[in-house]
């Protein structure tokens, strides 16, 4: 819609951040059963611009619950002038499930069925010590699937 979009037309990557954040919330919270919370932005890629007008589908799906933190992947779909959709953007955010005063709440585990859902959710651990290092919060030498990709 106009109100969302840039000089060239196309949806502003702010627009795209919320929205998939909320839909990534909706299925943390869906699979917590608490209130979640976005911790991170893992990663984003705006591989295609989405011109005003477009139908837009955003997928949001928990790769990998740890204790309290989950890591959802968003994909990002538009309708071709077929109405074909196609691959558009892709996030991964990091939620935590809180409790009503704001503290890290424990989570169910989650089990992969399909080849894709298995290949996100062996990635998404170094995901996380790769986050948890650029944030401070944890010692790059403690990052054991980290590391591993280097060796
Ligand atoms: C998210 C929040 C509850 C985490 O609190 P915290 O004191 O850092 O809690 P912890 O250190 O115990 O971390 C909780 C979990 O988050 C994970 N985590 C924390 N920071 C992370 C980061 N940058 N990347 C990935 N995971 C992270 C921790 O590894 C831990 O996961 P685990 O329990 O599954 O192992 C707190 O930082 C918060 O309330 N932030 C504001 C949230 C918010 O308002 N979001 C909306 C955007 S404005």
């Amino acid at each position: 819609m106009p109100g969302e979009t840039n000089a060239l037309n196309n949806l502003f990557g702010g627009e795209l951040l919320a929205r998939m954040d909320r839909a990534a919330s909706i299925s943390a919270k869906r699979h917590a059963e608490k209130i979640v919370v976005t911790s991170s932005v893992n990663h984003v890629s705006f591989g295609k611009a989405i011109p005003i007008g477009t139908t837009v589908t955003i997928e949001a799906k928990v790769s990998r619950a740890f204790t309290t933190s989950m890591e959802v992947f968003i994909d990002v779909w538009v309708d071709d002038d077929k109405g074909k959709r196609i691959k558009a953007n892709e996030a991964i955010y990091t939620f935590v499930a809180v409790d009503n005063d704001g503290r890290p709440t424990k989570i169910e585990k989650i089990h992969p069925e399909t080849e894709e859902e298995q290949k996100r959710y062996d990635a998404a651990l170094r995901r996380k010590q790769l986050s948890l290092v650029l944030a401070g919060k944890m010692n790059a030498n403690d990052a054991s699937e980290l590391k591993a990709l280097f060796s």
